[in-house]
Order: structure tokens, then sequence, then C-alpha cells
């Protein structure tokens, strides 16, 4: 293989254009295709920068080096020294931003060849994500792959010079230690020198960082990895990267306006975007009550309606039984969708049951009648009334769950969303931020019967509520915002606890024992005791933020190395097995390797 002494890169192919033209360049990269036209060869080359066209002239280059041109495989790592030249009309490339000039070779060096790869390194290509996975070093080389994880860099820049300017200090925490509690499982560690006791993955820096604000350093930021052992979706990733945020002596106006500056000068510098603010506000039951979501997508209508009281008192049995349990009817309104084939109806009644509806019905307003299949037991002026409440018209469809309020908004929520992109009626570029606001402060967990924290147990209640903290737990309120952007949670925090009693009183309302309280969080409930200022934050999915920012649909897209739904790493095989001694030093047997073992 030839080196690349004495002949130092001069440009970067992407670099170059018509300002060039006659001047010597050397450029290095990847040949990503070769056309030979007889004594002509055409090498389109890759760096990170772009693709530039080099030509291979045999008259030029001699008898000698054309051979070596000819030899040029695709992703064969070369340097080329040459002249920029002038294409010839014909010839430009509008598709290319180099496409107006081409390299004439004058000396070729091949620095390293290449196996031919298992897909084409270029954009939109249809190669299952099994496969890229496993060659993730080379899907990374493709030009889209590389611009978002350019843009994941400029992100994390453009954050760093936010808080820096104003005066916040990125401090690190430790990866091994304790549990926190953020509701998923957490990833534990084993230590050799603690034979039988573990450290725990942190699922946040939750309790670090509001030590830090107890130990005064006021504004604290930290680009940081998760852990949380959960199941996998599109938007998450067992671990993954917060933007985390902590301040003290700040209400939650201020954490508010500083985010959102933060989020608006990003969108601005990141991807030229002008978010317009302030930042629509809606407070948790509304976003519940009227989108089915607490993660509204406002990118488009078709908010749920009520009309429990057009239908309340009626023979059908469906909507009777459900309102007299506290339930309710409701509906949302498919615009100019009345003519809905049977057949698709049938699959949405499947659809919501995978929410956990029990049925699906509907209204038709179609040109000639009204067609529903509880026509019989209301009258046509019911039928017109509810149209009107429903801010429906002839031609339009209506879609009807009832049942217990929180299956309703899980159901038609997410039949909202299926619909509106069924319809095409979410525009991709738009960019629709809000804060959901006044969370509960917790939710009743019906597998283990108890209450827990919604945020987690560090949030602070709000003050009128906190006489209702053992008493009547579902009817308090939280000083707790999510920042949602197109539907998806981008960021959440909330006010703190900052006087231990309140938290001791807290610990005990999600069912915890003052002995397991200390057990878990002594050291945090001691450190609030000496001098604890009002604090608060919240944090960033930095994946879940550079996707949208990079219109992509899986965070899998903007993450470097990330791992499949079933949370392995199909490039480096992990996790895998250890072997016996290793486990021993760790004090750890474990049934599967045990069986494993044998059958070896
Ligand atoms: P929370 O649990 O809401 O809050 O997490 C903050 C943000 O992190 C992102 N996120 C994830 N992204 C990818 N994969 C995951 N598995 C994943 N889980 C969460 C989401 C979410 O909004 N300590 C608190 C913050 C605080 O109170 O200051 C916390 O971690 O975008
Ligand atoms: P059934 O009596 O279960 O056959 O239901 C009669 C009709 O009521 C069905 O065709 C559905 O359209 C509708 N239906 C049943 N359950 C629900 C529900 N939970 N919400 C809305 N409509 C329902």
């Amino acid at each position: 293989m030839e080196t690349l002494d004495g002949m130092p890169r001069t440009h970067h192919c992407g670099q170059l254009s018509k300002n060039d033209v006659d001047r010597e360049v050397v450029v290095c990269g990847w040949v990503s295709r070769r056309r030979d036209h007889g004594g002509l060869i055409f090498v389109d080359l890759r760096d990170r920068s772009g693709l530039v066209q080099t030509v291979f002239a045999e008259d030029k280059i001699g008898n000698e080096a054309f051979p070596k041109a000819e030899s040029l495989r695709s992703e064969f790592v070369i340097a080329v020294r040459g002249r920029v030249s002038l294409r010839s009309e014909e010839t430009v490339n509008p598709h290319m931003p180099t496409g107006e000039i081409e390299i004439y070779c004058e000396e070729l060096r091949i620095l390293n060849t290449a196996q031919t790869p298992p897909f084409y390194i270029q954009d939109n290509i249809d190669v299952d994500e099994t496969l890229r996975l496993k060659y993730r070093y080379l899907d990374l080389r493709r030009p889209e792959m590389q611009k978002n994880i350019i843009l994941r860099h400029r992100v994390t820049k453009i954050m760093r010079d936010y808080f820096d300017r104003n005066d916040f200090l990125e401090i690190e925490t430790p990866m091994l230690t304790k549990s926190t509690p953020e509701g998923a499982r957490d990833f534990l560690v084993p230590s050799r020198l603690n034979p039988g006791k573990f450290y725990a993955l942190p699922q946040s820096p939750q309790i670090f960082k509001q030590i830090l604000m107890l130990a005064g350093y006021e504004k604290y930021f930290q680009i940081v990895r998760c852990f949380r052992d959960e199941d996998l979706r599109a938007d998450r990733q067992p671990e993954f990267t917060q933007l985390d945020i902590e301040m003290s002596f700040v209400d939650q106006e201020y954490i508010l306006n500083t985010m959102e500056n933060m989020v608006v000068e990003l969108f601005a510098k990141a991807v030229d975007a002008k978010v317009p603010g302030p930042f629509l506000r809606m407070t948790w039951q509304d976003a519940m009550d009227r989108f089915g979501s607490d993660k509204p997508d406002l990118r488009f209508g078709m908010e749920l309606m009520d009309i429990s009281d057009y239908v309340r008192g009626s023979e059908f049995k469906v909507f009777e039984s459900v309102l007299q349990n506290k339930g309710q009817v409701k509906v949302i309104n498919v615009k100019a969708y009345a003519g809905i084939p049977r057949r698709e109806l049938d699959g949405l009644v499947e659809y919501v049951k995978n929410y956990g509806a029990k049925g699906l019905a509907w209204i038709q307003y179609t040109d000639s009648e009204i067609k529903s299949p509880f026509k019989k037991f209301y009258s046509e002026e019911t039928f017109l009334k509810i149209k009107e409440a429903a801010g429906a018209e002839t031609g339009d469809l209506l879609l009807v769950v009832a049942d217990k309020p929180l299956v309703v908004a899980q159901a038609l929520g997410e039949l909202r969303l299926e619909m509106a992109r069924r319809r095409n009626l979410i525009d991709p570029d738009k960019l629709s931020f809000l804060w959901v606001v006044d969370f509960p402060m917790f939710e009743y967990g019906e597998e283990d019967k108890r209450w827990k924290a919604m945020h987690h147990p560090f949030t602070a209640p709000c003050e009128e509520d906190v006489q209702y903290l053992l008493s009547d737990p579902g009817r308090v309120k939280a000083k707790a915002y999510d920042m949602v952007l197109n539907g998806t949670e981008i960021g959440g925090g909330s006010l703190r606890i900052y006087n231990s009693d309140l938290q001791e009183k807290v610990f005990e309302a999600i069912g915890l024992t003052p002995e397991q309280a200390h057990a878990k969080f002594g050291f945090m409930l001691d450190a609030f005791k000496y001098g604890t200022p009002p604090h608060g934050g919240l944090a960033f999915g930095l994946d879940r933020l550079v996707m949208i920012m990079a219109k992509r649909d899986s965070i899998r897209d903007v993450i470097a190395f990330p791992k499949t739904q079933s949370a392995s790493c199909l490039m480096t095989q992990a996790p895998s097995d250890v072997d016996n001694k290793q486990l021993r030093d760790l004090s750890i047997k474990t049934t599967v390797a045990a069986k494993k073992h044998k059958e070896d």
C-alpha cells in the first residue's frame, strides 16, 4: 500500500468549486463510483464533506499509472493530486454541489483496498436495518448518516455555548451509582470488591443534580448518558442521552423561559428554523380531554368531543352502562370521510381494541343519509345535535368510543393520530411546540395496586394540595412540566421538594415505609437538612430532539451505535457470554450460564 508521505491533503472534496479552477489540489477519500470510458476513467471521490469527480486520462497520467486507476474498486481509499478544471457545459451535474468542476488527476495513490460492501454506500438505500446495524461503520459512511451525526455534534455545541453564556456549569456525575427512581428497571453492575453488591447505572442524574444545588453550584447542566432497562420502541433506547439541567433560586416561569430561549436559539442555529415563542401552555387535564394524550400533536386539529349529554338516557346498553359507571362517550371528527370503506371501519374497531377500548362506533353523515350502528336508538334530531356539537358537516365521519375517561383518552387519542396519518393531515415541515403543565402528582398502578409518582418522587406538589398527599393522592397536582414537540415528549422536569419532612411524606404516599425510604434515599434526606435552596430543572431527550430536527422516524438514525429492539448491538454482538472465571471473580452464578455450560 502507498502512503500519503510528501502529498499532504490540501482540500476536502465537497469544498471545491469554480473558484478553484486551475488550482493544483490534493484530495483524499473513498471511491464512491468508477466509470470506465476507454482511455478515460471517472471516479467520484467521497470524504466527509461530500463528493467530487476525479478524472484519470491515460494520456495525462501515463501508461504506467493508468492500470492503477483501472484497478480501483468501490470503497478503496485513495489520494489524488491533480488540477481543478471546469466541466464542459454538457457534462455539468446540477445535482452535485461540486458538479461544475472535476479534478484531472496527475498522481494517484492507493492508500488501502476494500472488500465489496454488503450494500451501497449512498442515501435512500432499501436495506434491512439489521444489515445496516451489523455493518454500522459502512452505514455511518453514507452521506445522510454523516449529516445526522454532524447535526448532533452541532446541536450539543450550541447547547454548551448557550448554557456557558448563561452561567451554567457542566458537571459530571457518576455512572456507577445507586438506583435513581425514574420508573424503569435498573441496569446493574456487580462489584468485584464488594461481593454480592451491585451498582446501578443511572436512569438519570436526578439525585446528584439536586445534591449539586444544595452544594451551592446554582446552575448545572450536563450532556449525559442515561440507562433504562425498559421495552424499546422507535423513540426509546436502553442507553440514551439527556441534556440535563438544574437551577436554584428560580421559579417555574424562569425555568420554562430559559428553556424556551435555548430551544428557539437551537433550532435557529442548527437547522435554520424559526420557532415562534412564547410556547403554548396547556394543562395536563386539557391535553387529555381535548387530545387524549399528555403529549398532544398540535400540527392538526381533530379534537376529542364529549357527546355524553346527547346520548344519555337511551335504550342503547353500550352507552348507558358506560355512562352509569362514571364513563363518557366521546368522538373525533374525520373530515370528509363519511364514505370510509366498511372494511376500513372494521379494521379501526380492532385498532382501538389494542388501546383498551371494548369497541368502536361511528356516525357517517353522508349526502343521502345518516349511518350508524346505534341509529335506531336515537332520533334524527339527536344525530343533528351531535353533528353540530362535533362541528361536523355533511360528508364527515364521527368515530365514537364509550368507556372510562382514561380508556377513551388513550383509544381516541391514538385513533386521532392514526386517522391523521391515513388522511395525510400532518404537515411534516411544521414545528409544533407546547408545554404541558399541572401534571397529577401520582398515578395509580393497577398491577401492584399502589400510587406511584407520575414524574418522580422528588417533584414538589402544589402547595394547596399538600393536605391531600396521604388522604386523597389522586387529586394532588404537581409542579411538573413537559416540553412536547410534534407529539413527542422531548423534555420534562419539575420544581423539587427541598424540605425533608415533605419529602418523607411523599415517600409515604407512594408506599415506602420510613425504613425503606431511609435505606434508599437516607443520604439525600440527611443532606436536605443542611440548607437546601429551592430548586428545579428538567431534562431533554437529546436523541429525540435530534431525530425530529433531522426529520427521521427513529432515534437509531441519530445515534452512532444504537441497540436493536432486543437491546443488543449487532456490530459488537453485545451482550455476550462471559467466561466462568469472570463470573467467579464477581461472585456471580447465573442459572442460564450454568445450563449452557453443562451442555458444553
Ligand atoms: P424523564 O424521565 O422525563 O425525566 O426523561 C427526560 C427525557 O429523556 C427522554 N427519554 C428517553 N429518550 C430515549 N430513550 C429512552 N429510553 C428515554 N427515556 C426518556 C425523553 C424525556 O422527556 N430526571 C428527570 C428530569 C428532571 O426532572 O429534571 C428525567 O429523567 O425525551
Ligand atoms: P355490541 O352490543 O357489543 O354488539 O355493540 C353494538 C355496537 O356498539 C357495536 O357495533 C359498536 O359499534 C358499538 N360499541 C360497542 N362497544 C363500544 C364502545 N366501548 N364504544 C363505542 N362503541 C361501542
